[in-house]
Order: structure tokens, then C-alpha cells, then sequence
């Protein structure tokens, strides 16, 4: 072998070497910004960002490593990654088509209307939040599978980092050490079994959490596919787990499940084209309702946060949301009347009432008149080539039901707090619904996930989302205001203090940090402001270009462990 050659082949081989490094799963850190030029990874854990990227690396685009970094944080964040649970992907793939995938939790073919309800007609709320029976059939390795179609690389590549993370273990951060203490009592009430999430002592940063039975799940899924969650091995332990804790989820309705491919909600706001989930997400028709009521109303002018283009936004938001109330459900079940919602006609008719400098009233603000018959995480991803992926997933609440299934190692969703559980009560989210929500076998139930990709010149120009239920879509419309009409960096956009109001309860709730004299305005326009936790844990990557030069920059959110990583 001659010198150059042999040299290529020395480099070539430490290329490869670097590609495929192993992630030391014990010591890490949170990188909460990166600027790169061959695309980024974003999401709630560093472990499931360097999988993701590592994946990029080795050659798989975007799609691949939206696969990887969802199944590493089912193990490395099971609090909300999950393949017990449901999601959306929204993705732009480099040939211009945009997509979306529908993996939401259906409800079991034995659920019905009034489920959750007492023999006198009283919701109870525990039966749709805790344990076996708030479980909705789960809906992430049929969406990931149906994502495979395209992914570049082999599936065994991408579940090989999620398998090595479950058994042989990874450090636990602080924040999951305080949320497993926090829930041990729960873990041991709506278990049969011991789970890994559960130990005598306390859990402190820097323990090591290995799911030995979760490792054999994902390689029974590894070398027999969905076919093996679905109506295989793993089937027949989610079954046995109902069985045992009265679910009622069936193995018939884990065969009957789909993922669904859905034309995106697709649509303009200044200069940019918003490409983001349909129904049975209300966040895509919430965000273009939003965006259309401020569109014509210069909020730039208004100042960020001022008392002004806050109440600009809430009167939006609260209009919105009550249509989200009355009228959103599954389209495949229910006629909702989308096309209207979002009509300029309609638009121009809800705002008619907004008065600038007084608090509209979510008594007087019903929904509009037509006339026509806290744990989800987020992940950004870009490549090399110009694929973009935006993924939502959820278990619902922290951890779901916290039921692990026995002998799979893997938590349950409590989706099915989702649906409407008796019209007028609201979810664990504050959320109202009506009979578009209702319970039925089958039925997918309303999410406010709002997994969002920003096109500028149909190519990619923001890739964002954000787990808080109801809080997701104003989360999202803030982000995106935040960087096109207040000029901010994706840093800024991200991390400024949010606010949210979403028509019942009838308050503006703001974070902590949120500014005093803009409280104070806006009380003295008579609303009444609400402090409250943390909102949205947001995930961005922003692309500019400049002649022939593209910039990446991958935010992670300040509020947790939140993580960029560049190519
Ligand atoms: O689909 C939904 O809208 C909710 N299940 C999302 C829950 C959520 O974001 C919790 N996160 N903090």
C-alpha cells in the first residue's frame, strides 16, 4: 500500500472511530447552545442529543437520528421519552415535501363515554390520571417504524444506543433524582411489581439507573420490529399488566393500532411558512388562529412584554382556546369544522370585540358561532443534507400513569386524561372539552403538541417545539414571535419569561421572572395574573444563511437538563 493511500485509510478509520465514540453515559454535561454548519440535535437530555448526533455522524440523516434520540430518551428520560406513550413528528425532507406522522395513544375498543365517571355522574379524575385504566393503547414504535420508510440507516443502528444506555446503565441527573424520590410512593402504589425507578435509599445525581428489562424490550423490538410490541412478546406482557391491574387495554387493540401519515396544517405569517401538526393536535389550529388575530396589528410596534402585546396575545389565546373547547376532537370521529376555525372571515369576526387596554372575559368570550353542520419533551433535528424533523412525545403527565408494564420495563401513558372526561371539567391541564372530545373506542385524544417547522423559501429556517400542555401552542407562538417580530436570538426566544392564558381559567398565568410592571398593567386593564412554574422547556435550531454560508444554532431550554449538540 503506498503512502497516501495508506494514510487515507488511517484517516479514514479515525473518522469513523470519532463517528462512532462511544458516549460515556456516567460523565456529562447539559450544552445549552451550539453554532454549527452540518446540522444539530436538540432535545431534554444530553445522553439522547449525543445519540442523535452521533447518528448524523455516521452518515444517518435527520429522520435516523430523530429515531435514535427518541428511543435513547425513552430509556435516559423516562419521565417523558417513552415508547409507552404517543407522539407527532412533523418533518421537511431536502426533496421540499412535507410531512407529518400521527403516533398518538387511541383509546382501548372497551373504553366508552363515561368511564371515569361515578354511578352519579362525578368525574373521577384519579381512575383517568393513575394507573392501568388512564392508559390509551400507545402509539411510539408504531410512529417510528413508520418514520423507517425515511431513514437512511438500518433500525438495529438506531435502537443499539437506547439498548446500550438500558443495560448498562447511565448517571441520573439531579432534576430525575428529585422527580424519582418525589414519586416513589406512586411508583410503589400502581405497581405490581418492583420497577427500576424505585430503590430503599435516595436517589441522588450521578446514581446509576439500568433497566435490564426495558434492554430486553428493545432488542425484542430490535430484531422483530413493531410486530413484537404489537402483537409479539411485548404485547402479551402489556396485556398480562392489564389483566392483573383491571386495564382494559387488549391485544386486539394493540394489532388494531396505526401510526397515522396526516397533510401538515400548513400556513403564512410574515415571510415565513408554518408547516405543523394537524388534529388530533388543537396546537396547530391554536397557533394559526393566534397568528392570524395578531397579524394585521403590528406587535413589533408594541414592544415584547409590555402590557400592550401581552394583552394582544391573550385575547387571541383566549379566543382560541375556546373554540379549542367547544369544537376540537379527532377528525376521524368527529366533523370539526377546521376550514372555518381558520378562515380570514372568522379570524376578522373574533376579534372584533378586542378592546386595546381592557381585559376581554372569558364569560362574555364564548366560542365562536359556526355555522356549518407537565411530562412531554421535545427534539429539533437538521442534517447535513437540508432534512428537518420536529418530534412532541409524551406519557402525558411526569412519568404517565406510573405503571410499569411487568417484565418489559417500560412506563405507561396516562393519556387518556386527554379526552374530555364529562364536558366542562377540566383535565389535568385546566383543559375543558365538549362532545368533540368525548371518549370512544378508537378515538384519539385532542393533544395540544405542536411539533413546528418554520420554512423560509421552503427551506428549513426554525425547527421548534416544547412539552406543557396547553401551554405548548402559546409556547411555541411566543418562540416564533420572540425571533420574527421582536428581532430576538433563538437564546432569548427560548428563555425570556412566558406567559399563557387559555380562556377557562379566566387568568394570565406568567413564569416567576416575568416582569413586574407589566403585571401591574396589565391588572390595571383588569385581568387578573397568575405566577406559576416553569412553562414549555423549549427546543430550537435556527438556520441562517449568509451568501453561501449557513449558520446552525441549536438552543436547549435553560429550565432542565436541556441539551444542543452540532455536526
Ligand atoms: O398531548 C398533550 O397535549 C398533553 N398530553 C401534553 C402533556 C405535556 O406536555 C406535559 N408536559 N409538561
Amino acid at each position: 500500500m503506498g503512502y497516501p493511500k495508506l494514510l487515507l485509510v488511517i484517516i479514514t478509520n479515525w473518522m469513523v472511530l470519532q463517528c462512532t465514540a462511544q458516549i460515556d453515559a456516567y460523565h456529562y454535561q447539559s450544552q445549552k447552545k451550539v453554532v454549527s454548519q452540518n446540522g444539530a440535535v436538540v432535545c431534554a437530555h444530553p445522553l439522547a442529543s449525543k445519540a442523535g448526533s452521533n447518528i448524523l455522524k455516521q452518515g444517518g440523516n435527520a429522520i435516523d437520528a430523530a429515531i435514535a434520540t427518541q428511543l435513547a430518551l425513552a430509556v435516559v428520560y423516562p419521565g417523558a421519552g417513552n415508547i409507552g406513550g404517543g407522539g407527532f413528528m412533523v418533518a421537511h425532507l431536502k426533496n421540499g415535501q412535507n410531512i407529518t406522522i400521527d403516533f398518538r395513544e387511541m383509546a382501548p375498543s372497551k373504553a366508552s363515554r363515561d368511564m371515569y365517571l361515578d354511578s352519579a355522574g362525578n368525574p373521577l379524575m384519579q381512575l383517568s390520571q393513575d394507573g392501568h385504566l388512564a392508559c390509551g393503547v400507545p402509539g411510539t414504535i408504531a410512529g417510528l417504524f413508520a418514520a423507517m420508510k425515511y431513514a437512511k440507516l438500518p433500525f438495529k443502528t438506531l435502537i443499539q444506543p437506547a439498548i446500550d444506555f438500558a443495560e448498562k446503565g447511565f448517571a441520573i441527573t439531579a432534576h430525575q433524582a428529585n422527580d424519582l424520590n418525589g414519586l416513589k410512593k406512586e411508583f410503589l402504589q400502581l405497581n405490581l411489581a418492583p420497577t427500576a425507578f424505585t430503590k430503599n435509599k435516595q436517589w441522588k445525581a450521578g446514581d446509576t439507573l439500568i433497566q435490564k428489562d426495558l434492554a430486553n424490550t428493545l432488542k425484542r423490538i430490535r430484531d422483530n420490529g413493531a410486530k413484537d410490541f404489537y402483537e409479539g412478546e411485548t404485547a402479551k406482557l402489556i396485556a398480562a399488566e392489564m389483566e392483573k391491574g383491571k386495564g382494559i387495554i387488549s391485544m386486539a387493540d394493540l394489532k388494531n393500532y396505526t401510526a397515522k401519515e396526516r397533510a401538515p396544517l400548513e400556513f403564512d405569517y410574515k415571510g415565513c411558512h408554518i408547516v405543523t401538526m394537524p388534529l388530533p393536535s388543537s396546537g396547530g389550529i391554536i397557533m394559526e388562529q393566534v397568528l392570524k388575530m395578531i397579524s394585521d396589528k403590528n406587535i413589533a410596534a408594541l414592544k415584547f412584554q409590555t402590557p400592550a402585546s401581552v394583552q394582544l396575545l391573550t385575547e387571541a389565546e383566549r379566543r382560541a382556546f375556546a373554540d379549542r373547547a367547544e369544537f376540537l376532537g379527532d377528525a376521524d370521529f368527529v366533523k370539526v369544522p377546521v376550514a372555518t376555525l381558520i378562515s380570514d372571515k372568522y379570524i376578522t369576526a373574533r376579534m372584533k370585540d378586542y378592546v386595546p387596554g381592557k381585559a376581554g372575559s372569558s364569560t362574555t368570550t364564548k366560542a365562536g358561532t359556526i355555522k356549518e353542520s407537565e411530562e412531554t419533551t421535545h427534539l429539533s433535528i437538521l442534517d447535513k443534507e437540508g432534512n428537518a424533523v420536529s418530534v412532541t412525545t409524551t406519557l402525558n403527565g411526569g412519568y404517565g400513569s406510573r405503571t410499569v408494564v411487568t417484565g418489559a420495563g417500560f412506563i405507561l401513558n396516562n393519556q387518556m386524561d386527554d379526552f374530555s372526561v364529562k364536558p366542562g371539567v377540566p383535565n389535568m391541564y385546566g383543559a375543558i372539552g365538549a362532545e368533540a372530545n368525548a371518549i370512544a373506542p378508537g378515538k384519539r385524544m385532542l393533544s395540544s403538541m405542536s411539533p413546528t417547522i418554520v420554512l423560509k423559501n421552503n427551506k428549513p429556517y426554525l425547527v421548534v417545539g416544547t412539552p406543557g400542555g396547553t401551554t405548548i401552542p402559546t409556547s411555541v407562538i411566543q418562540t416564533i414571535i420572540n425571533i420574527v417580530d421582536f428581532g430576538m436570538s433563538p437564546m432569548d426566544a427560548v428563555n425570556k419569561p412566558k406567559f399563557h392564558h387559555q380562556w377557562l381559567p379566566d387568568e394570565i398565568n406568567v413564569e416567576e421572572d416575568f416582569n413586574a410592571t407589566t403585571i401591574t398593567g396589565l391588572e390595571a386593564m383588569g385581568y387578573k395574573v397568575t405566577k406559576r412554574g416553569q412553562i414549555g422547556r423549549t427546543e430550537i435550531i435556527m438556520i441562517t444563511t449568509k451568501g453561501t454560508i449557513k449558520t446552525i444554532t441549536a438552543v436547549g431550554d435553560k429550565r432542565g437538563d436541556d441539551d444542543a449538540e452540532g455536526n
